[in-house]
C-alpha cells in the first residue's frame, strides 16, 4: 500500500495528463505504456530486491550489499535527485490546496475557460501565496516523519485512495457524456506514429520513471521495510496497474474536457488546473465534488512526498551516523525541510527553474539511477543475492528470475542509453 501510496500522485493526475498533451496524447500514450512494460517490472523489482536484502535505505544498501565503496555514488544520485523533485513537487502540492482551498470558498463558480486561465496565472504569480501553500505540505510531510506516523497515514489512504478511484470514475463518466468528448478520446487513444520523436520517446520515459517512483531509492526504502515473506512479484504488479489505470483515467477525464471546452491539449504544467474546475461546474453536487477531489489530490500528493522525504531523511541518518556530529531522525527532517523550502523558493521564482527540475529529474537523473541500478544488480550482486528477492514468490520464480536478470543485465541499460544518445541525436 505504501509503494502504490509513493507512485499514486501529481505524477498520475497533473504532470501524466499535460505531459502527453504536450507530446502528441495516442502516440505518447502507445510509447508509455512500452516504456511501462519494458521498465517498470524489472526496476521494480530491483529496487525492492535491494532494500529488502540490505535491510538499508538508498545510503547504506550499495555498501551492505557490496562490500565496498564503489557504488556510493549512486545514494548520491538518489539524494540529489530526491532534492531537486521534491522542489517543484511541493510547489505543485501547494498548488493543490490553493485550489482546495479556493474550491471550498466556491472561488471557480461561473469562471469560463480564459477566466480560469487567467486566474491560475494570477495565482501562480503570486509569490507570497505560493510561497505558503508550498511550505505547508513541507510542514504535513515533515510532521508525518518527526512524529513516525506513516502507518496511520497508509492505514488512512487504504480507505482514500479507493475514494480517489471512485471519485475519478464519476468524472470520467460525466465528461464522456459532454458535446465534442469523442475528440478528446481520439487524441488520447489514436496513435499517430508520425508523431512519435525522438523527443516524445524521451518524455515518455521519463514520466514512466517518475510515476512509478523509480530510480531513485524511494521504492529501496519500502523495500527494506517489507517482511521477508511479502510477494514482491505480485506487489510489483499491483502497483504499476494500479499507477498506470489512474494515468489513464486521468487522460480520460482531462482531453475530452480538453476539447468539450475548447482548451489547448498542449497547455503546459497549468493544464489540469484550469481543466478541472470547468469540470466540476458540470458536475452534480459541484461544490461537493470539487472539495472532495482537491483534498484527495492532497492526500495522494502527500503520500508520495513522504517517500521523496524519505530518502533524503534517511540519507542525512546513515551518511552522519560515524561522524562527529551525528543527525537523528528529527534533526535529519528538519535539515532537509530547510533545505527543500530553499528549493521551493527558487522553484516559485523562477519559472526555468521549476521547469528545469522537472524536466532534469525525470529524463535524465531518474533514468540513470535506474540504470545504475539494474547495472549494479545484474552485473555486481551474486547469485544467491540475486536469487534473494524471490523467496517468497512461489511457482514461476526460476523462469522469471533469468528473465529478471537478463533484462537487468542487457535490456534495461542498452534501452535507456538508445533513448539518451537517440535525443542528443546520436543515433
Ligand atoms: N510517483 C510519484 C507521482 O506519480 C512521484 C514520485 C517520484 C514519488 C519519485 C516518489 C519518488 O506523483
Amino acid at each position: 500500500m505504501a509503494a502504490a501510496g509513493s507512485a499514486v500522485g501529481l505524477g498520475n493526475i497533473w504532470k501524466f495528463p499535460y505531459i502527453a498533451g504536450e507530446n502528441g496524447g495516442g502516440a505518447f500514450l502507445i510509447v508509455y505504456l512500452l516504456c511501462v512494460l519494458l521498465f517498470g517490472m524489472p526496476l521494480i523489482m530491483t529496487e525492492f530486491l535491494i532494500g529488502k536484502q540490505s535491510g538499508k535505505s538508498a545510503f547504506g544498501a550499495f555498501r551492505e550489499l557490496n562490500g565496498n565503496n564503489r557504488w556510493q555514488w549512486l545514494s548520491w544520485l538518489c539524494m540529489l535527485t530526491s532534492l531537486l523533485i521534491m522542489g517543484f513537487y511541493f510547489v505543485v502540492t501547494g498548488w493543490c490546496f490553493n485550489y482546495l482551498t479556493e474550491a471550498f470558498t466556491n472561488v471557480f463558480q461561473g469562471m469560463d475557460m480564459h477566466e480560469l486561465t487567467a486566474h491560475f496565472k494570477q495565482v501562480s504569480s503570486n509569490t507570497p501565496r505560493m510561497l505558503f501553500f508550498g511550505f505547508l505540505p513541507v510542514f504535513l510531510t515533515a510532521g508525518v516523519l518527526w512524529f513516525d506516523v506513516n502507518k496511520g497515514i497508509e492505514r488512512l489512504s487504504k480507505i482514500l485512495m479507493p475514494l480517489l478511484l471512485v471519485m475519478m470514475f464519476l468524472m470520467a463518466g460525466r465528461v464522456l457524456m459532454l458535446d465534442n468528448s469523442n475528440i478528446g478520446m481520439q487524441f488520447f487513444f489514436q496513435a499517430d506514429f508520425s508523431k512519435i520523436t525522438p523527443t516524445v520517446i524521451m518524455e515518455a520515459m521519463g514520466q514512466c520513471f517518475f510515476s512509478l517512483s523509480i530510480g531513485m531509492g524511494a521504492l529501496i526504502t519500502y523495500g527494506a521495510y517489507m517482511p521477508k515473506t511479502q510477494n514482491v512479484t505480485r506487489t510489483s504488479v499491483e502497483v504499476i496497474l494500479l499507477d498506470t489505470m489512474v494515468a489513464l483515467l486521468a487522460g480520460v477525464i482531462i482531453f475530452p474536457a480538453v476539447f468539450a471546452f475548447g482548451f489547448d491539449p498542449a497547455e503546459g504544467p497549468q493544464l489540469v488546473f484550469v481543466v478541472l474546475p470547468a469540470i466540476f461546474e458540470q458536475m452534480n453536487f459541484a461544490w461537493l465534488s470539487s472539495v472532495l477531489f482537491f483534498a484527495l489530490l492532497c492526500i495522494a500528493a502527500l503520500t508520495s512526498t513522504i517517500s521523496l522525504m524519505e530518502v533524503a531523511v534517511a540519507f542525512l541518518c546513515e551518511a552522519t551516523e560515524h561522524t562527529k556530529h551525528p543527525l537523528d531522525r528529527r534533526k535529519s527532517v528538519m535539515v532537509t525541510s530547510i533545505i527543500v523550502m530553499a528549493l521551493i523558493a527558487l522553484c516559485v521564482c523562477w519559472d526555468s527553474v521549476f521547469g528545469a527540475f522537472d524536466e532534469i529529474t525525470a529524463c535524465v537523473l531518474m533514468p540513470l539511477g535506474a540504470m545504475g541500478m539494474a547495472l549494479f544488480v545484474g552485473w555486481c550482486l551474486p547469485k544467491d543475492g540475486q536469487k534473494g528477492v524471490f523467496h517468497a514468490d512461489k511457482g514461476i520464480k526460476r523462469w522469471l528470475r533469468k528473465l529478471f536478470i537478463f533484462f537487468l543485465r542487457f535490456v534495461v541499460p542498452i534501452a535507456i542509453l538508445v533513448v539518451f544518445l537517440n535525443s542528443l541525436g546520436v543515433l
